[in-house]
């Protein structure tokens, strides 16, 4: 059951593709939560969810009183005693939202300090996301912004594919440059470029030139059905089937590089 994490610059696509590979693997039958850890939340509009039950969403870092009943201290408390190790295990089964086989979990944002902040917020999502990746069995896809301060040391070993996305041009590929620094620094041990919005040859060519040896798993079009999904609250799967058969390849790709272990 792989445990991906998505990241890369703003708008280069981390949502849609974090939504077409939720896609897939509930598709092949697969267990799928889905973990929005931007605090620019949109993952549930791609996945189609309706707008009701996004409306109901609450990001676990916005429930107060379950962060003073896990750690024993109110949100925002700073140099205060809570507990560093709360309970987690079972947040992803009681708080996801559900829809269409998929479950999703929105972990929000920090206000104080942000997530590398010593409060008791920031003890509850970091081990929740340990969690996630250590102890699920099903397939977890984290949709994250370009910081990936959500993975520490003790987790980044725990993902099976950290997907950096691209556009075919120099500021994605120079974001993606510094993400793969600090991912490797933590000690993710398998990370990929997926290259989306590429239109031609030249554009390829100019990926494969930038991308400084990591491999690429896999590359999706320019489509404009995915701009317009987005504009009509569709999700991206039912949108451009092509795209799904693009993220079935990464998916496989995936699914190679991080065998099961027997
Ligand atoms: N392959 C694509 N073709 C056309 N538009 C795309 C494609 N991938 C993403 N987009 C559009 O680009 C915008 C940013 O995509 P999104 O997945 O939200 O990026 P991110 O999560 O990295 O910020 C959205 O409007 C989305 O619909
Ligand atoms: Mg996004």
């Amino acid at each position: 059951m792989p445990k991906i994490a998505i990241s890369g610059k703003g708008g280069v696509g981390k949502t849609t593709l974090a939504a077409l590979l939720a896609h897939v693997y509930a598709q092949a039958g697969r267990k799928v939560l889905a973990i929005d850890a931007d605090p620019a939340a949109s993952l549930a509009y791609a996945l189609g969810f309706p707008e009701d039950l996004v409306a109901r969403i609450v990001p676990i870092a916005q429930m107060e009183e379950l962060i003073l009943e896990r750690t024993g201290a109110k949100p925002g408390t700073v140099g205060g005693y809570f507990r560093l190790n709360p309970r987690v295990d079972d947040i992803p089964d009681q708080l996801s939202a559900e829809h269409q086989g998929i479950k999703l979990l929105q972990l929000g944002t920090i206000k104080q300090g942000g997530s590398g902040c010593i409060c008791p917020e920031s003890a509850l999502l970091r081990n929740l996301v340990t969690h996630l990746l250590v102890a699920r069995n099903e397939v977890v896809i984290m949709d994250m912004e370009a910081g990936i301060e959500h993975l520490g040391r003790g987790t980044a070993a725990a993902v099976d594919a950290f997907l950096i996305v691209v556009e075919p041009n120099r500021r994605s590929m120079g974001t993606a440059m510094r993400i793969h620094k600090l991912a490797t620094d933590i000690g993710v041990p398998r990370y990929f470029l997926v290259a989306n919005k590429v239109n031609d040859e030249e554009e390829r060519a100019f990926i494969a030139a930038h991308s400084a040896g990591i491999p690429l798993a896999g590359t999706f079009p320019l489509d404009e059905r995915v701009s317009a999904a987005d504009r009509l609250g569709v999700a991206v799967f039912d949108a451009a089937p092509e795209l799904v058969e693009r993220a079935r390849e990464i998916a496989r790709f995936v699914d190679e590089a991080a065998p099961e272990i027997p």
